[in-house]
């Protein structure tokens, strides 16, 4: 893709955002998986301009955080006296470059081909100013384009300063322009606070540039949705569905089914192979990765893990920050997390939860299990109810099961602890020592069956009962 290196792009991203009643900065608030300046300046580095500068004020080194690891520089505006003012304070910064292109910080949905189609515009047309605009069936909460006629626009309104007559105006101010700097410095000088929060309104410099007879071109968004400022959290809830939709469709062009599609939520890094089935009411979060023909059934969630090919997630698992090679099954209702490792073919059931355990392949734990720190080998069987117990109050501790091991029911494993290759663990043992391969150990209470115990106790218990029952007939 060309390179834009005649372009500094400013990202507006210093205001408080009160509309959406918060603690944290507007800009930092979550849609479609991400900070919402996060999108923005994800954007514009596919642009590939001279620089990407995001404005900062209101929690600045919060929004610095998220921006300058993608390779932005930093301004500092404060305080934050209005768009225009935000725009000086980057002057030194923009420099020598030709052209400034400027995005509010809490317009999310901007694509690259809609800001490299802005700049080409622009250019084409020598403008000294070009805006992207949308019309909306509610413009309320935007300031509205005034036309002149054709393409140039005469001025830009805010909203609370339309007169009666202008409130039908339905074409919108994105605030995403391309300016020619040496135009919009000398017209950016003349604007004052003219308004009631006595701001220095970027918008008003485009009435100047109007009288001064230079061209004011506006773009109509083909896709408005992209166009969409937050000011309100009922904003952040609509953009983030419009990211969810582009997700699911884009996962569906990939070759995924996914069931009921509106009721599934992907985040934006997440990979997911062909023929993969989604089921109903299903979240994939973070860097999930999924391989081909898995299936991932209704309810279940899926954060930072990689799946490999042909796993199966029954209904209502949560799997967290794991790896599952190819053909492992896990749930219904199995909680995976922290780091563990399902070889290929394990089998993890019901009511059974693992945590930075290594799980080896065919290995199966089917029912009501916790295995905590465990290192497991291939083809060995974990009884129903079996508990590693990992934690002594101060430290947790490992337990490590060879191949081919068979661990029975209910049986408690005092970590650290071993237990070799082709052992058996019998049913109810609470293990403290190490189990050597091939041996069986059993630690539980011996039993004792008491020849006629029961019967015996049933007659006393009968002959203690008998005058009660008389008594309560002759009555
Ligand atoms: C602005 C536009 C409006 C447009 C709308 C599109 C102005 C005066 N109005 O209104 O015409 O329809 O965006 O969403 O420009 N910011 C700063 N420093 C400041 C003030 C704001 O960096 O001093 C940043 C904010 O953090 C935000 C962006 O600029 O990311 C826009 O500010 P906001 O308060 O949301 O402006 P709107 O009222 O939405
Ligand atoms: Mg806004």
């Amino acid at each position: 893709m060309a390179k834009n290196s005649d372009v500094a792009i400013l990202i507006l991203a210093a205001g408080k955002g009160t509309r959406l009643k918060s603690s944290l900065a507007k800009v930092l608030h979550a849609a479609g998986g991400r900070p919402l300046v996060e999108h923005v300046v994800l954007a514009c580095v596919a642009v590939k301009p001279k620089k990407i500068i995001v404005v900062v004020g209101h929690q600045a080194e919060k929004v610095q955080a998220v921006t300058e690891p993608l390779g932005t520089e930093t301004v500092l505006q404060q305080p934050q006296n209005g768009t225009g003012h935000a725009m000086l304070v980057a002057k030194r910064a923009i420099g020598n470059a030709k052209y400034a292109v400027v995005l509010p910080g809490d317009a999310p949905l901007i694509r690259t081909e809609t800001l490299r189609a802005l700049i080409q515009k622009h250019k084409n047309g020598k403008a000294a100013a070009t805006i992207l605009t949308a019309v909306l069936a509610d413009p309320s909460g935007y300031g509205r384009i005034l036309r002149k006629g054709g393409d140039t626009v005469a001025a830009i309104i805010e909203e609370s300063q339309l007169t009666a007559e202008q409130q039908e105006l339905n074409e919108i101010n994105s605030s995403m322009y391309c300016f020619t700097t040496a135009k919009l410095w000398p017209a950016l000088a003349q604007v004052k606070p003219n308004n009631k929060h006595r701001e220095i309104y970027l918008t008003d410099a485009i009435s100047v540039l109007n009288a001064k007879g230079e061209a004011v071109l506006a773009e109509i968004a083909t896709d408005s949705r992209e166009m969409l400022g937050c000011n309100t959290r009922a904003d952040l809830a609509g953009v983030d569905h419009t990211f969810r939709d582009w997700k699911r469709e884009a996962l569906m062009r990939d070759g995924v089914t996914i069931q009921l599609p509106e009721t599934v939520l992907a985040d934006p890094d997440v990979i997911v192979g062909e023929d993969t089935i989604i089921e109903p009411c299903v979240q994939l979060l973070g860097k999930t990765k999924i391989g081909a023909r898995c299936i991932v059934k209704t309810g279940s969630v899926v954060h930072d893990s990689m799946l490999g090919d042909e796993v199966i997630v029954e209904p209502h698992c949560v799997v967290s920050a794991s790896r599952l090679e190819s053909d492992v099954v896990v749930g219904p209702f199995a909680r995976i997390r922290m780091e563990t490792h399902l070889k290929s073919g394990a089998r993890i059931g019901n009511f059974v939860e693992l945590k930075k355990s290594v799980v080896g392949e065919g290995t199966k734990a089917m029912h009501l299990t916790y295995l905590g720190d465990a290192r497991i080998g291939s083809k060995t069987n974990i009884g129903a109810g079996t508990i590693t117990c990992n934690y002594d109050g101060f430290h947790k501790h490992p337990t490590t099961i060879g191949n081919k091991v068979f661990i029975g029911s209910d049986s408690a494993l005092v970590a650290p602890v071993k237990v070799g290759d082709g052992a058996y663990v019998g049913a109810g043992s609470t293990i403290t020592e190490n189990v050597p391969a091939d041996s069986l150990g059993i630690a539980r209470g011996r039993q004792v069956n008491k020849k006629g115990w029961a019967s015996k106790k049933r007659r006393e218990l009968a002959a203690a009962e008998k005058p009660t029952k008389h008594s309560k007939k002759r009555r």
